[in-house]
């Protein structure tokens, strides 16, 4: 567990977690934190206490312990969301304490009640403050629906510090550097894509809450945004402020300059029209990301798609319908409300089709409103017209990218 100090009084506690399905799904290639926050008055608070996948409570109460921090003095635990990688701890906590306050929204509150069986709780309104005296006083911010409904900030005036949970936050372990004034320019391009991969795995459902939540922090006067996950933002929090706008527009059909071609192919038919693609996005000079479904995780699939402008779905007929592993990721994306994307379908089939009408019933079901270059099918292996089809489809969907496109 790393012990940082992030001002007077302002203490993080930040565990990696690794070898984790994140929310059960999610495949995290390369770690996340949990960051809890000390504050420090004449009281003190903990804010969003995790104990990490350890399970070990005692790993806390001894990092707590090393930084100056007697658990049996904290005052005040200030739950910004429910969601256990933020309060798992709460119950052990009783056992060795049992005076303590939570802080929360109402919405948190009755989740606090029904997961963790507490009663001491304070429930906080939009604009509360809480005073914990030698200059530290923390306001209070609800943010409904940036993962769960219970989400708030917490903001602490003297420092203008935000501490804001899910928001702001991303994948990947930290390393010896944890705020963004540290980073070499690999890590932050580190950061940046798995900021992408956080945003799109656990955000983009919310994004229209997510906007609303970025317009409650642009309110605040922020000198540093402390998230619950990844790094600490006290050089430049605009920076992660202004990814996250950018997110946000990528959950909306916008994207970096690049094309994700989700494919499959039973027997190589369909292979051989991707294979054709890929000398025409190379000669064009797009990049691309190659994506053979289902050898993909889910994690990196829905983070190459929503990051990409362009969206080639090159995948034949499976049993009347769609390939099966791309109608899955499909999905997915719907799930994810991944919308607007700029796309273009290509696929084999054997003697019916079908694998076009199933891609017309998933976007109409997910309501993704992507916009389609006219798809082109072809009967068994592709003939040199049809590759002539195939290029036509690209270069179309090139050209309708560009206003789409946002680096
Ligand atoms: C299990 C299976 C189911 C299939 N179902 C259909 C179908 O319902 N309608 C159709 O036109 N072709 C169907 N086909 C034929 C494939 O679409 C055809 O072989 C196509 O060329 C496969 O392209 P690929 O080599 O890129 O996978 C099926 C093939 C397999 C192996
Ligand atoms: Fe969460
Ligand atoms: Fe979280």
């Amino acid at each position: 567990m790393k012990k940082l100090k992030i001002a007077d009084g302002i203490h993080m506690l930040s565990m990696n977690v690794e070898d984790i399905l994140f929310e059960g799904i999610w495949e995290i290639a390369n770690g996340v934190t949990l960051n809890s926050y000390i504050v420090q008055g004449e009281k003190t608070a903990i804010i969003d206490g995790v104990i990490g996948w350890d399970g070990i409570p005692e790993t806390l109460y001894r990092n707590l312990a090393e930084i100056g921090v007697d658990p049996k003095k904290i005052d005040y635990l200030i739950v910004n969301h429910m969601e256990p990688d933020h309060s798992g701890w709460i119950s052990n906590f009783r056992k060795i304490k049992d005076d303590f306050t939570i802080i929360c929204t109402d919405q948190a509150g009755k989740m606090v009640s029904s997961f963790y069986g507490e009663d001491r709780i304070k429930i906080v309104k939009e604009g509360d403050t809480l005073d914990l005296g030698r200059g530290k006083v923390l306001s209070f911010h609800p943010v409904p629906n940036v993962h769960w409904p219970d989400t708030m900030y917490t903001y602490e005036r003297g420092t203008k510090t935000l501490f804001s949970c899910d928001m702001f936050g991303a994948f990947g372990r930290l390393g010896e550097h944890c705020f963004d004034d540290e980073l070499t320019p690999e890590e932050m391009d580190f950061f940046e894509a798995e900021g992408i991969r956080y945003y799109s795995n656990v955000m983009a459902t919310f994004t229209p809450s997510v906007k609303r939540a970025i317009e409650k922090a642009k309110t605040l006067e922020i000198k540093t945004i402390a998230p619950g996950h990844g790094l600490v933002y006290r050089k430049n929090p605009q920076k992660i402020i202004a990814d996250y706008v950018r997110f946000s527009r990528y959950a909306e059909g916008a994207g970096k300059r690049e094309v994700t071609i989700l494919w499959g192919s039973m027997y190589g038919m369909t292979a051989k029209a991707v294979e054709h693609t890929e000398g025409i996005l190379q000669r064009e000079g797009v990049k691309y990301h190659k994506l053979e479904m289902p050898l993909e995780s889910e994690s990196e699939m829905v983070a190459t798609a929503f990051r990409s402008a362009g969206i080639i779905i090159a995948a034949p007929t499976y049993e009347y319908k769609l390939f099966p592993p791309v109608a899955a990721a499909l999905n997915e994306l719907g799930r994810k409300k991944i919308a607007g994307k700029t796309a273009f379908r290509f696929g084999s089939y054997g003697w019916s089709g079908g694998a076009e009408k199933e891609l017309q019933e998933i976007m109409e079901r997910t309501n993704l409103k992507w916009d389609f270059v006219e798809s082109v099918e072809f009967e068994g292996a592709p003939k040199k017209e049809d590759l002539i089809r195939v290029e036509a489809g690209v270069l179309e969907l090139i050209g309708k990218m560009k206003e789409k496109t946002v680096e």
